[in-house]
């Protein structure tokens, strides 16, 4: 079992679930803007509507209590609380809708979790540069500020930024997300230079301004696979592997957590790459002392988003086109042996996320730790049976555990990702991480259980596992009544409310 104060919950993102994408003043975002341009996504997919959340705030409330979740992982969407990114054109109305959402969450006694900017930048920012621009500190510090201002009395745990590496990497390096620019070998090192100063600027500025009334903690989520290298025997195989999750997780934790550097071995092979390259300075951009100082430690607890493990080995990067990618000198390849999932290359590993967050502490001397984002797709039309995901969590939350009882890493929380199915970002909705059923096709989105709902909902409640972990999988699978009979509709949901105690809505 995990200790009694053990944070579990899951998580969401504004774009990915809420809608109303223009609804009362909010202002487009790069994903409203990429998404509306013909021929950029599959079915013309797109999250003008999505799940809807922004009008089914009390369905949401509903899954999560229902679930027992202990905390509520989700994003404000920037664009609907500042329609032009900037504080002059504040929207009420979206602060209302925050408003409500945290209250409704609290009034349930489930712990919002609260990530400031989850890739849904306002247009009108990228049309200044987006984070490429030296001047995006500023304004990115400006929100927080406001968001800290308004809803910090309520909002303890804050993330300011979601995987700043997929932001630089996919969305200035290879250009497969908007900002969809595609300069791999010089902008992804600019964006992140711009997005560590931001963080911790804001992290500063909750130091300075709201720490002492409010008293919340300031994080950032990063994402990580577990890298294992080829041959644990060959030690050019074990440094490349090394190597490979500096230039993953370390580029951002390194600075943040241990000396406001960039580790040694990006440092190392970006000069030697850029001097080979004939280069007068490094591609990669170097931080002053002052810098140094002001990003070291701007962090009160360690968020990892992780899905999958790869295995490395060495190879040497070409010199041309410049590239993050080839700045590694590796090769990335699947893990052989364990299950495929619906992503390509994403093979369900378990023991991955042991070894990840064993890492973790050891790099990183023994921080707290929150899982912020764990879970596999299926693929459209999903299973009503669900076993692969009940699979996946099962082994993937016994990992955490073995972490956290048998080698003393200090896991505070898990959130699976996601609460309901929803807008898969470049995927549209093809591949579904949710752990209820959203139904696209039905205006009103009704939302429906799988028995992964069940399951998690059943862990949560022994806080891990009771007893023989497989003999409640028998149980939850064997015994339960199809979930596909308690589908949550608008309709439906006033009875509930007025019929059941949270008690009986559990039984799900
Ligand atoms: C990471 C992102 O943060 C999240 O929004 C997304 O749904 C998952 N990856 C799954 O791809």
């Amino acid at each position: 079992m995990f200790p009694q104060d053990f944070s579990w919950g899951v998580s969401s993102s504004a774009y990915q679930i809420e809608g109303g994408w223009n609804a009362d003043g909010k202002g487009p975002s790069i994903w409203d803007v990429y998404t509306h341009t013909p021929g950029t996504m599959p079915a013309d997919a797109n999250g003008d509507v999505a799940c809807d959340s922004y009008n089914r705030l009390d369905e949401d409330l509903y899954m999560l209590r229902a679930l027992r979740v202990k905390s509520y992982r989700f994003s404000l969407s920037w664009s609907r609380i500042f329609p032009d990114g900037t504080r002059s054109s504040l929207n009420q109305k979206g602060v209302d809708y925050y408003n409500r959402l945290i209250n409704g969450l609290l009034a349930n006694k489930i712990t919002p979790m609260v990530t400031i900017y989850h890739w849904d930048l306002p247009q009108a920012l990228q049309d200044r540069g987006g984070w490429e621009n030296v001047d995006m500190i500023d304004i990115f510090n400006d929100y927080c500020d406001f968001c800290f201002a308004a809803f910090g009395d309520r909002v303890k745990l804050w993330m300011t930024i979601n995987q700043p590496h997929s932001i630089a990497w996919l969305g200035y390096g290879l250009g497969t997300i908007p900002p969809s620019i595609k300069n791999p070998g010089i902008s992804p090192y600019i964006v992140a230079h711009n997005l560590i100063k931001a963080h911790a600027k804001a992290y500063h500025t909750y130091d300075d301004k709201y720490r002492t009334s409010q008293g919340g903690l300031v994080s950032i989520a990063l994402n990580a696979d577990w890298i294992e290298p080829k041959d644990a025997n060959v030690p050019r195989d074990v440094e490349s592997a090394d190597r490979a999750l500096q230039f993953q997780l370390g580029w951002f934790a390194h600075p943040i957590f241990k000396n406001g550097d960039y580790p040694d071995a990006m440092k190392w092979q970006i000069s030697a790459k850029s001097e080979l390259q004939d280069l007068s300075e490094s591609r990669l951009p170097s931080f002053t002392e002052e810098e140094k100082n002001y990003i070291k430690g701007t962090a009160d607890m360690f968020c990892i988003n992780h899905y999958t493990t790869k295995v490395v080995t060495f190879a040497t990067g070409k010199l041309s086109p410049y590239s993050y990618d080839d700045d590694r000198d590796v090769l990335e390849t699947e893990e052989p042996d364990s299950p495929t999932t619906a992503y390509a290359g994403q093979r369900a590993v378990a023991w991955g996320l042991r070894r990840l967050l064993n890492w973790i502490k050891e790099e990183y001397g023994n921080p707290q730790i929150y899982v912020t984002e764990n879970g596999v797709p299926s693929p459209f039309p999903i299973t009503i049976e669900d076993t692969d995901r009940i699979f996946y969590y099962k082994s993937y939350i016994d990992e955490a555990l073995k972490a956290q009882n048998l080698d003393g890493v200090n896991v505070k929380g898990y959130m699976a990702t996601s609460l309901m199915d929803s807008f898969e970002w470049m995927n549209g909705y093809n591949f579904l991480f949710g752990l209820h059923h959203v139904d696209f096709n039905n205006p009103n989105r009704p939302r429906t259980p799988k028995r992964s709902a069940h399951y998690y909902c059943q862990v949560v409640k022994d806080n891990g596992f009771l007893t023989v972990g497989h003999l409640q999988l028998h149980k939850l699978v064997g015994l339960r009544a199809p979930c596909g009979s308690s589908s949550i509709s608008t309709d439906c949901l006033a009875k509930i409310r007025s019929a059941s105690s949270v008690e009986s809505v559990s039984n799900l």
